[in-house]
């Protein structure tokens, strides 16, 4: 019989001083010297062992010459979206990335012209907004409606506002920062419309791991071969094991033409061939390896999730939190507060010390909010919620 390992998520790991985004570059509150950050969207996690044996690996030996990737990394990964996502897709449709973002603007400047509309759906990750805004194409802005709790799309909207020259979806699946997990008939209906007026979706999928019991991730592209040859998605194994710095993400494209148009416009416009030694090894381990690591991953941060709902009930009534399906971000509420946006950002980094991302950077939808990240062991989470409410 096999033991079951059991994943330590509970250790505190001092980040302080490793050039963490997160914990050495927040810039939240100047001469906040205790800052607590639960902002930047990566886990302070150990990653799964198998992940840190490969780097391990490949920095004993020394030598870190050009690396290709193996066919050992591309089965790791199709087999991963198979088992997990039931998507079966050829190895040959995947294309490296550094990142799902790389990704996404190599697919607008590919795929779009300037002046061109492209669709995003705030309030969403702020660099889907600075993806459409720095290639010089138009931001149609299909804003998420708050119905009975729970963060739908404006499927109404979306159809008048699509016209002539609007060619392109950004979608964000599941969603950071509402934490929705889009249901099969939801996508479905995306699909419809997007198939009515021949547009083109980038799905970024990087969250599409991340997802709580009850819930079910589908990926856009394996709705229907229609929808599949209009569609690049970005996956990664970033979030799920907790390698973002690592830089290995995934670009999946099924429409045999458009791949070859992508992956020629990253090589002979960004000179992008293939991922660093360290992000094959690990990405292949990760895929591989990691899935019994993220099993007990996702029943801990779901017991983060209720263990910030509970303290806001109990202990801050005022502040409110949609429930995420998915992810490890929470989507809070301050607006009951009545302050002003620089005022809360006043009180929750200079005044309680924690890190947070400011809603209004998610685009319009953001003000009166602010997203936690509780990708963390259990006592930072408790630690985060005490101070805010000690402020409020
Ligand atoms: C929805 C979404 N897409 C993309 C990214 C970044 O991905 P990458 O580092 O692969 O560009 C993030 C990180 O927070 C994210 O939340």
């Amino acid at each position: 019989m096999r033991t079951l390992h059991v994943y330590d998520f509970d250790t505190v790991i001092d980040r302080k001083r490793t050039n963490s985004v997160k914990w050495d570059f927040c810039t939240c509150c100047d001469g906040a010297d205790q800052m607590l950050p639960m902002w930047v969207a990566d886990m302070d996690f150990q990653s799964p062992p198998e992940v840190m044996e490969a780097v391990l690996r490949v920095a004993g030996h020394g030598v870190y010459g050009y690396s290709e990737m193996p066919s050992g990394y591309y089965d790791a990964i199709v087999s991963w979206l198979d088992t997990r996502h039931r998507w079966s897709v050829q190895p040959g449709s995947l294309s490296y990335s550094p990142g799902v973002i790389t990704g996404m603007n190599v697919a607008i400047q590919t795929f779009t012209a300037p002046g061109d509309r492209i669709i995003l759906q705030s309030p969403v990750y702020p660099p889907f907004l600075a993806s459409i805004r720095n290639n010089g194409r138009q931001v149609v802005n299909n804003q998420l409606v708050l119905r009975d709790g729970r963060y739908e799309m404006d499927f109404d909207a979306l159809e008048e506002q699509i016209d002539d020259r609007t060619r392109m979806l950004l979608l964000c699946s599941p969603h950071n920062p509402v934490g929705r997990v889009w249901t099969r008939a939801e996508l479905e209906r995306l699909a419809d419309i997007v198939q009515r007026h021949d547009l083109l979706v980038f799905a970024d999928e990087i969250h599409g791991d991340l997802v709580f019991p009850g819930f079910h991730h589908t990926p856009f592209a394996s709705l229907s071969p229609e929808i599949s040859a209009r569609t690049i998605t970005g996956v990664a194994p970033s979030k799920t094991f907790n390698i973002a710095g690592l830089k290995a993400s995934v670009i999946i494209t099924e429409n045999t033409r458009m791949r070859h148009a992508f992956d020629q416009a990253q090589e002979r416009v960004f000179g992008l061939y293939t991922a660093n030694v360290f992000a094959i090894a690990a990405a292949e381990a990760a895929y591989r390896y990691g899935g019994p690591w993220l099993d007990q991953a996702l029943p801990y941060l779901a017991a983060n999730v209720e263990y910030v709902q509970q303290r806001l009930a109990r202990d801050i009534p005022q502040v409110s939190a949609v429930q995420p399906e998915g992810t490890f971000l929470m989507w809070l509420n301050f607006s009951k507060l009545g302050l002003s946006q620089a005022a809360l950002r006043e009180t929750i980094f200079c005044g309680a010390q924690v890190g947070l991302n400011d809603g209004t950077s998610f685009g319009e939808g953001g003000d009166g909010h602010m997203r936690i990240n509780i990708g963390c062991p259990r006592a930072m989470v408790e630690e985060g919620v005490s101070r805010i409410a000690a402020v409020l």
